[in-house]
């Protein structure tokens, strides 16, 4: 198939983790026969410097006439002076906006090779599947905001048809899974979370017979998220706290540098993403764990482009991978560290191996 692919490398490690996955997919397009037209375009920090607008027009359009968007990740300390008038941050922000992605889908797979990096105690991670569902496109993020010199308020505010549609397909991905969802809000202190709560009841109730629902607040979640991990499926939650419980849930599987996304609306674009943010602490040394970036990319080939068996290859490579023990710094011991484009070699030649996966086509 052919398919128009935009790349925004973004700051800091953002495009060394892109660089590793744009090989992985051009490899896996030469493989299977694809074309894939990578287009480069510059968002965040890059784009500040180079236009003064962290989401330059020309980005915008190029990702609402592509079939799918992989970004590295934007921001750092070159550009967060609070004085400042525009922030990386609010590129990213922008385009999840603008291409209407209200449904980020962060899957956690604790892997048996990375066990030992949790902090968490191994018997509580053995079999552990979830996804959290975090709102993209409202709440807190989105409100308007003031300032004055002695004040500043963040209005969070969310309508039924904003929670009716993020449920909805939270509970329709729980339908291809265990069946279970848990909604996590804070209802018994938050108006936008009694609503929260009360729609998706309904929706629940009307829709999904078929599919449990369970509500949690938010705080005591953040707790049984690592005392009782296995407990949970599908997770929905509103934008900012999605945002917490993901950078929390990826030490289930041993490292942030390893939790990919898939930012989806009802258009046919996605956004596909690693969680973490630019790593300025390590970046532009090629240490980089380029695992989530590469996931990112096996989430976009199944949901933007419908290759399932080309997806399922690449988290199978990269399983491999990292059940042979190519690990970067953020999962390996000390001085046994893979350098980032030493994993994605690893990868790389793993894909060169015949891949038997269920979702192959006859
Ligand atoms: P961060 O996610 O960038 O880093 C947190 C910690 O995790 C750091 O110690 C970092 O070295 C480590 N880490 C993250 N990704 C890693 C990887 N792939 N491999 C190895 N280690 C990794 O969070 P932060 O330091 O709080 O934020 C830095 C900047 O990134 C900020 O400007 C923030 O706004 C931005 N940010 C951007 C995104 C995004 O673009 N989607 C997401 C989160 C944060
Ligand atoms: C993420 C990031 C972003 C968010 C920031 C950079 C705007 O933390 O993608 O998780 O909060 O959504
Ligand atoms: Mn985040």
């Amino acid at each position: 198939m052919r398919a128009d692919i935009v790349v925004l490398e973004g700051d800091g490690i953002g495009p060394e983790v892109t660089a590793a996955a744009v090989q992985v997919l051009q490899a896996l397009a030469a493989r299977y026969g694809h074309q894939f037209e990578l287009q480069r375009h510059l968002i965040g920090g890059a784009a500040i410097d180079a236009s003064g607008e962290p989401l330059p027009a020309a980005t915008l359009q190029a990702c609402q006439r592509s079939d799918a968007v992989l970004l590295g990740a934007v921001g750092g300390p070159k550009w967060s002076d609070p004085k400042a008038k525009v922030r990386p941050e609010q590129g990213l922000l922008a385009l999840r906006k603008g291409l209407g992605l209200y449904a980020n889908l962060r899957p956690v797979q604790p892997h048996a090779a990375t066990l030992g990096a949790s902090p968490i105690k191994p018997h509580l991670l053995a079999g552990v599947d979830m996804i959290v569902v975090r709102e993209l496109t409202g709440g807190i993020y989105f409100g308007d905001k003031q300032r004055s010199a002695s004040a500043a308020s963040d209005l969070c505010e969310y309508s039924v048809a904003e929670i009716e549609r993020v449920v909805r397909r939270a509970c329709q991905l729980a339908r291809g899974r265990r069946g279970h969802v848990v909604s996590v809000d804070k209802a018994n202190v938050l108006e936008t979370s009694r609503l929260w709560r009360e729609v998706a009841t309904r929706v629940a109730r009307e829709e999904f017979p078929d599919v449990t629902l369970e509500h949690q607040l938010v705080d005591s979640m953040a707790m049984h998220l690592i005392a009782k991990p296995r407990a949970f499926d599908v997770i929905v939650t509103e934008n900012m706290f999605g945002d917490i419980l993901t950078d929390e849930a990826s030490m289930l599987a041993g490292s942030l540098g390893l939790l990919p996304s898939a930012s989806l609306g009802e258009g046919k674009v996605g956004l596909y993403e690693p969680i973490h943010g630019s790593a300025p602490d390590i970046a532009g040394r090629g240490i980089a764990n380029p695992c989530g970036t590469i996931l990112s990319a096996a989430l976009l080939l199944r949901h933007s482009l419908g290759l399932d068996a080309e997806a399922a290859c690449l988290e199978q490579a990269v399983a491999a991978v990292l059940d042979a023990g190519v690990l970067t710094a953020d999962l390996a011991p000390a001085g046994e560290a893979a350098t980032t484009a030493q994993f994605t070699a690893a990868v790389l030649a793993q894909l060169d191996l015949p891949c038997h996966v269920a979702e192959l086509r006859d």
